[in-house]
């Protein structure tokens, strides 16, 4: 069974729709045929300085939403990042075959840093992407179910997979991006040319997992559309009709096709809003309920946790000692 590894970092309460139906309708699908690591990326979210109390509570949250999502932990190892110390030690590795301006050139550390001006951009932002790489490496991962906006991050680990299998031998997998058409990009509802985004400050722009059936409801029949009120899959001139019916499709199974069929005809975009808000619900009302059940044992959570971690090292272990030798490092005896 070929490898997956995938993970989300803990940097808001909930995840969007965008995290769920970007990664993880996918991650949950995979389980068949895959083995799965699924963690959580906490050493990630120190690179933006979160408040301690938060970071933690954000984490276990963050686990929760996997299992409320479907991740079995009897099929997938679930963890925590910095449980399995491997990652920043194989991270050190690779900063060190990794270009300054290589680094420079991610696209998503351009935006980051831009954003918060040079005093308040840490080291650790810049390097985020080589801690990724190691994240996947570790695993010996064939695969890794992301959204459309970590494509630039695995070329680069497929770069840095390539070059350090050249220059010292084979060691490690050379992973594949799994980023299925349809739902890489899920849209900002009021701007849907954006992509939709924990950090977005328009709280109507995004629907989020653990809210109120009946607010993301109201978020989603005020979504920006466009005039003319003929429904039509159209990406270029209707996004925000696009966006809502890749929405529909990628949860209730119905092709778009079908879909247009369906709302043909004038003045449907309210018909077509309405039961977008259905299905949405369908799965996230249950999805919410879910996560309260996990939230409310810890001790469960820190069980799941601890067994993912055990299963995760396994293999994180041996791979790091592969590359260790491999770079020249003296064996610890
Ligand atoms: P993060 O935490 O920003 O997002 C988690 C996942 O959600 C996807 N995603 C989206 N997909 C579709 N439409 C959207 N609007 C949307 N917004 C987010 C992301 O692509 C991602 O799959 N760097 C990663 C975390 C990470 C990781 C890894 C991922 C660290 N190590 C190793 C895979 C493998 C990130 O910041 O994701």
């Amino acid at each position: 069974r070929p490898h997956i590894l995938s993970g989300m970092q803990p940097t808001s309460d909930s995840l969007h729709l965008g995290n769920y139906l970007g990664a993880q309708i996918n991650w949950v699908r995979m389980q068949e045929g895959f083995t799965p690591y699924f963690c959580v990326v906490d050493l990630h979210a120190l690179t933006v300085s979160p408040d301690p109390a938060l970071l933690r509570e954000r984490s276990y949250a963050t686990a929760a939403q996997y299992l409320a999502g479907g991740v079995d932990p009897a099929r997938s190892a679930v963890f925590v990042q910095s449980h399995v110390r491997e990652h920043a030690e194989l991270a050190w590795v690779l900063n060190c075959i990794t270009g300054f301006g290589e680094a420079g050139r991610m696209t998503q550390f351009k935006d980051k840093a831009g954003k918060r001006g040079n005093d308040n951009t840490s080291v650790g932002l810049f390097t985020y992407p080589i801690l990724m790489a190691a994240d996947i490496l570790l695993y010996d991962a064939q695969y890794v179910p992301v959204g459309e906006d970590q494509r630039q991050h695995l070329e680069l680990t497929r770069n840095l997979a390539q070059r350090f299998n050249s220059r010292f031998g084979e060691t490690f997998v050379v992973p594949e991006p799994y980023i299925p058409e349809g739902t890489a990009r899920v849209m900002s509802l009021q701007d849907p040319t954006k992509k939709m985004s924990k950090s977005d400050e328009n709280a109507n722009a995004s629907i989020n997992m653990l809210d109120e059936t009946k607010k993301n409801t109201k978020k989603i029949k005020s979504a920006v559309t466009d005039l003319d009120n003929l429904v039509a899959f159209d990406v270029e001139n209707k996004p925000g009709i696009a966006n809502l019916l890749r929405i529909h499709s990628a949860i209730s199974g119905e092709s778009i096709e079908t879909l247009v069929e369906r709302f043909a005809g004038e003045n449907r975009y309210g018909a077509l809003k309405t039961e977008v808000a259905e299905v949405v619900a369908s799965v996230q009302g249950p999805f919410r309920e879910r996560y309260l059940e996990f939230m409310a044992d810890r001790g469960e959570l820190d069980r799941i946790l601890a067994d993912g971690a055990a299963r995760a090292r396994e293999i994180a272990a041996p791979t790091l000692a592969r590359a260790y030798d491999a770079v020249g490092l003296v064996p610890a005896t």
